[in-house]
C-alpha cells in the first residue's frame, strides 16, 4: 500500500483523530500516488498514523477511515463501518422510518451519506476515494438491510472539486418515483430523484417535533422556507389556525401539498415566493404570526461567503421577529457549516437590539442524532437553530 509521511508537526492533530491531510502537509510518497488510491499515513520519522484514501489533485489529499493499526483500509472495513453506522442508528429508537444511516465523517466513512427512505436507500459519494468503494458499499447495503432499491444520488458540486463522474440512477432493484415514508404521526412523500439533497431534510426531525409543543390550537403560524412541508404539516397537526407556507421552489411545493392531503390536513396555504420579499410584503401588510419559523437553505458555501451571508441571515431574523407577535416564538436556522452557532445569536442579538424587540431564548437544536459530527472538526455540527420567544 502507498505510504504517505506527513511533515513534522502534524502528527499531534492526527494523534488527535482529526481525519483529514492537507496537501501542503505531505512531506513524502513511497510512489508517485494514483488518485484515490487507500494509503498508509507516517509520521515524518515512519511511525504509524492512520489508514486513508488520497486524492493528490485537491486540498484535503487524504480522509482517513482509521487510526488503528490493527484494521487495513478494504472492502472489510468499509462494512464493518456500515454495520456499526446501522447498529448506532438502531440504539437510538428514531421515531420513523427514515433516518441517515451513514454521515460521512460521522461515521468514520468520509466521503459517503447512505440514507434510508423505509424500503429504500439514497447513497451519495463525495469524494473520488469513497467512489472507489461503490460495489462494496451497494453489496454491505444489500445484505443488511433487505431493501427493495439503492439510488445512487449525485452530488455536483463535490464531484467537480474531487474531479469525477458518476451516473445518477438506481443501482439495485427499483426505486419509484414517490416514496411514503413516516415520521412521528405525519406521512410524508419523498421524490428521491427530483428532490433536493436525497429527498428529504432528515436532519431536522427533532425541531419538527419541537414546534409541535409550541403550536397552541388556533395559532397563525409561518414557515419560512419550507421545502416540502416538515414544520407547516406539524403545526397544522398541532392544532394551528392558518397556515402559511412559502419556498420558491414549484418541486418543493407539489409535493408539500401532497404531503397536507396524505395526512388529511387541510388549511395551509403554499405560496410560491422569494422568502426576502415575501417577508417584506407581510411587514408591510401589517400581519403578525404566533409562531414563525425560519429554515434557509445554506447561505455561505465558504469562508469568504460569510460576510454576505451573515447580512442574509440578519435580514431575515429582522423580519422573522418583526412579524411575531408578542409571546410568540420565532425559530431561524442555518445550515451552513461555515456559520457557527455564535455567528447565528450574534445576528439575532443585532436583530433583537435594531428593531428593539426583547426575546429570551427557550431552545437550542442541532442536526439530529443520526448525523453526529466530529468532535475535532467544529463546523461538523452544521445545522444550528435558535429558538426564541419574544417578550
Ligand atoms: C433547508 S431547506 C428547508 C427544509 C424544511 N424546513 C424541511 O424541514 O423540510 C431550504 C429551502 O429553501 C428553499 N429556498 C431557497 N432559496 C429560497 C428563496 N430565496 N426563497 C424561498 N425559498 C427558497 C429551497 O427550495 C428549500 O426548500
Amino acid at each position: 500500500m502507498l505510504q504517505v509521511r506527513v511533515v513534522p508537526g502534524i502528527e499531534d492533530k492526527l494523534k488527535g483523530f482529526f481525519p483529514w491531510i492537507y496537501r501542503p502537509e505531505i512531506s513524502s510518497f513511497s510512489r508517485k500516488p494514483k488518485k484515490g488510491e487507500p494509503v498508509v499515513v507516517r509520521d515524518f520519522g515512519g511511525r504509524f498514523l492512520g489508514y486513508g484514501y488520497i486524492n493528490p489533485e485537491v486540498n484535503i489529499a487524504v480522509r482517513l477511515l482509521s487510526f488503528d493499526k490493527k484494521e487495513k483500509l478494504n472492502a472489510e472495513l468499509i462494512k464493518k463501518r456500515i454495520r456499526e453506522a446501522y447498529d448506532y442508528r438502531k440504539r437510538l429508537y428514531i421515531n420513523s422510518n427514515a433516518f441517515r444511516l451513514v454521515h460521512s465523517e460521522g461515521d468514520l466513512l468520509p466521503g459517503l451519506i447512505v440514507d434510508v427512505y423505509g424500503e429504500y436507500v439514497v447513497v451519495e459519494f463525495t469524494t473520488y476515494g469513497m467512489s472507489n468503494f461503490r460495489k462494496d458499499v451497494v453489496s454491505a447495503l444489500i445484505e443488511l438491510l433487505n431493501s427493495k432499491g439503492i439510488y445512487e444520488k449525485v452530488n455536483e458540486y463535490a464531484q467537480r472539486i474531487e474531479g469525477f463522474k458518476a451516473q445518477e440512477g438506481v443501482l439495485y432493484g427499483e426505486v419509484p418515483e414517490r416514496i411514503v415514508v413516516w415520521e412521528h404521526d405525519l406521512r410524508y412523500n419523498v421524490d428521491v430523484q427530483e428532490g433536493q439533497k436525497t429527498g428529504f431534510f432528515l436532519d431536522q426531525r427533532n425541531a419538527r417535533k419541537l414546534v409541535r409543543g409550541l403550536v397552541e390550537p388556533g395559532d397563525r403560524c409561518l414557515d419560512v422556507f419550507c421545502h416540502t412541508g416538515g414544520f407547516a404539516l406539524n403545526m397544522k397537526r398541532a392544532g394551528a389556525g392558518r397556515v402559511l407556507a412559502v419556498d420558491l421552489s414549484q418541486k418543493a411545493l407539489e409535493v408539500a401539498k401532497e404531503n397536507a392531503k396524505l395526512n388529511s390536513l387541510e388549511g395551509i396555504e403554499w405560496v410560491r415566493a422569494n422568502a426576502f420579499n415575501f417577508l417584506r410584503d407581510l411587514q408591510r401588510a401589517g400581519k403578525r404570526f404566533d409562531v414563525v419559523v425560519i429554515d434557509p437553505p445554506s447561505f455561505a458555501k465558504n469562508k469568504a461567503a460569510v460576510p454576505n451571508a451573515l447580512r442574509g441571515y440578519k435580514e431575515l431574523c429582522v423580519q422573522g421577529l418583526r412579524l411575531t407577535k408578542r409571546l410568540g416564538y420565532f425559530a431561524i436556522f442555518s445550515c451552513s457549516h461555515h456559520i457557527t452557532e455564535n455567528h447565528l445569536i450574534e445576528v439575532l442579538t443585532e436583530a433583537s437590539y435594531g428593531i428593539r424587540r426583547q426575546v429570551r431564548v427557550i431552545a437550542k437544536t442541532f442536526q439530529d442524532r443520526d448525523h453526529p459530527w466530529v468532535l475535532q472538526m467544529p463546523n461538523t455540527l452544521y445545522l444550528k437553530g435558535v429558538w426564541v420567544e419574544v417578550l
